[in-house]
């Protein structure tokens, strides 16, 4: 386990904090809807409206490969890359996996205003809230199955959360030599 995957719902801070953690530790940071769309030459939306999601779900895999395969990255995930059975196991092999979690209400407030951005929350019947409640109860099991560790950022400035990271991360490595 060389890296740090974070892994958690739209809007969770995998990117804000994954860049600030990266340069706490050192390393490189790495973001597998980045990879997607510099290996696609177009943006996520684009890629979902033209070739459809389950396209896209194949190129995050390949993504998700390609980012797990260097070593000291943290590698921000997209929120449905724990949806493939196959991306959790490169993620555990790899990787200290944390899933940042955040309340729904902060979930909104974060994504509300370019929700556009994101095909799957742009494409939805009723409210935000609503919506937001509904597929974190569908994946909250599945983020909670895929984690090693579970850290909460709602109200939380994404430094302080950085910190608390790099914190348990080096207390884990201590304690589990063969990890680090
Ligand atoms: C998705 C999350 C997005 C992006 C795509 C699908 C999802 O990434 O990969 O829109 O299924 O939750 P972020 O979690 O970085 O917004």
């Amino acid at each position: 386990m060389e890296n740090i995957s974070l892994i958690g719902f739209m809007g969770s801070g995998k990117t804000t904090v994954g860049k600030l953690l990266a340069g706490r530790l050192g390393w490189r940071f790495t973001d597998t809807d980045a990879l997607i769309e510099s290996a696609a030459g177009n943006s996520v939306p684009e890629i979902f409206a033209g070739e459809g999601e389950a396209a896209f779900r194949e190129r995050e895999a390949a993504a998700v490969r390609e980012a797990c395969r260097g070593v000291c990255q943290v590698v921000a995930t997209g929120g449905g890359a724990v949806l493939r059975a196959e991306n959790v196991a490169v993620f555990r092999e790899s990787s200290f996996v944390i899933w940042l979690t955040a309340r729904p209400d902060v979930v909104v407030a974060r994504t509300e205003r370019a929700a556009q951005n994101r095909p799957l929350l742009a494409r939805r019947d009723g409210d935000l809230l609503t919506h937001v409640l509904k597929m974190l109860g569908e994946r909250g099991p599945i983020y909670q199955a895929a984690a090693h560790l579970i850290v909460d950022t709602s109200d939380r400035t994404p430094d302080a959360v950085a910190a608390e990271i790099q914190r348990k991360w080096e207390k884990w490595t201590q304690e589990t030599p063969e990890a680090g």
